[in-house]
Parts: C-alpha cells; structure tokens; sequence
C-alpha cells in the first residue's frame, strides 16, 4: 500500500461522518485533497453539502469536483472540518501549514463543532516538533519579530533555528493572505499550549501552526489498518 493510498483510505473513513445537509470546512494539501475528491464523488451522486475551503487550491479543487462553495461571512458555524496535519500528537495537538495555508486552516477550524484530522500514520508522534513549526509573520519588520520569536522560544524551553521559507523558484513564498512564513526546527515541544499563546502575543505573528484543543477525532491510516482516536 501506498503512502498516497493510505491518505486516500483516512479521508474514505472521515467521509463517513458526512451527513446531508451539512456545512463543510475543507481542508488543504494532499490528504485533504483526497476527501475533497472523494465529497466531490457523493456530490455528484446527490448528496447536498456547502464548504467552506481553507485555501486558493482547495477552492479550485471543491468546483473542479462539484462541490458548492460559501464563505464565514455568508455563515455563522460550520458542523465539521477535515483538514491533514504534518504532525499529531496524544493530545491531539497539531502541526499545521507544511502546505501554507495554516491560517485560513485555523479560522475555519475555529468556526467548526467539529474537526477530523486525516493522515497516515506516519504524522502521529509523541512529541510535537521534529517537523518544522511554520509561523506566518507580516514582512513589516521581520527581524524584530524574528528577536520576538527567540524570545518566546527561550521562555518556552525550546530553541533552533529559524528559515524564511521559500517557494520552488527560489522567492519567497507567500501565502494566499499575503503574508510570508517561518519555518522554525525546534526538534520538541514540550509544552504546546504555552508556546501557542507566547507566539500569538508577538505583534508580527499573523498565525502559527500549533493547533491547540481544536481537533476532535484523528483518523490515521498504517500498513496494519486504520485507528480512530477520539480527544479527550
Ligand atoms: C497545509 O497548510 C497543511 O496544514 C496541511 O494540512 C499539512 O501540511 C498536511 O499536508 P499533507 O496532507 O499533504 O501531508
């Protein structure tokens, strides 16, 4: 089995939980892009849902496959998001925007009852941290924010190193708000909620992508089958 398969398989096992009626948020990257392919499917065949995307792609990938669009502004809740994660911890703490789109990712998640992450099993692990904590900053004075961001690793424990991301073509990469991202490789977070609340006091920190207390149930599919795990 595939690394592709098996995110096929987790998005497959979250469309389970979609009901008619409801208002979608839909996640980015490439197991989010599965259940979107897969709604799109159960969309064609009747099944009546809204979504809401959490980025430029997955707007163009849900009309691609059919899926009627609205927007936070033209509603109030959402009743579900399913969204991939780069990292899952026991907790259901997350590592969120290998792909960039960790901002509109967490304000669409806010706005949901409910939130199902789907990966393969390889994004579960004990400690949140090997995989680069992207941070979206304001260009505006980014050395300050980067002296800020040290700051608040120092207070929070943790340390590293730092990189400007950049796209393919060697520019920066900039996110659909405008916005550029740090990648920050702290290696392990110890404590996630106190390091979420010290970046989200930094001025120039638009967002980051510690998803905290956010994610209700993690589907994650392995070669030995799928677990579900619910939060507590
Ligand atoms: C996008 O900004 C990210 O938060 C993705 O959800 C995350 O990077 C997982 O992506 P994959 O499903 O492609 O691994």
């Amino acid at each position: 089995m595939t690394m592709d398969q098996l995110k096929r398989q987790a998005a497959a096992r979250a469309l389970e939980a979609v009901r008619d009626g409801m208002k979608l948020g839909l996640g980015t990257g490439s197991t989010a892009k599965h259940f979107v392919e897969l709604l799109g499917e159960k969309v064609r065949a009747g099944l009546d849902v809204v979504g809401v995307p959490t980025s430029e792609a997955t707007r163009a990938d849900a009309l691609r496959c059919g899926i009627s669009l609205t927007s936070l502004d033209e509603i109030d809740r959402l009743d579900l998001t399913v969204d991939g994660a780069d990292e899952i911890d026991p907790k259901l703490n997350l590592i969120k925007g290998g792909g960039g789109a960790l901002l509109r990712e967490k304000i669409v998640a806010a706005a949901s009852d409910r939130m199902i992450v789907i990966a393969d099993d390889t994004k579960w692990v004990d400690t949140l941290g090997r995989f680069p904590l992207p941070i979206e900053v304001i260009p505006f004075g980014l050395a300050a924010t980067r002296r800020a961001l040290n700051g608040a690793f120092a207070e929070a424990g943790v340390s590293g190193q730092m990189d400007l991301r950049r796209a393919k073509d060697g520019h920066v990469f900039v996110t659909d708000g405008g916005h550029w991202i740090v990648d920050a490789h702290l290696g392990c977070i110890a404590d996630p909620p106190r390091l979420a609340r010290l970046l989200a006091a930094i001025p120039g920190v638009v967002e980051h992508g510690l998803f905290v207390g956010l994610a209700s149930t993690a589907i994650l599919a392995g070669k030995q089958g799928i677990r579900v795990i619910e939060a507590r």
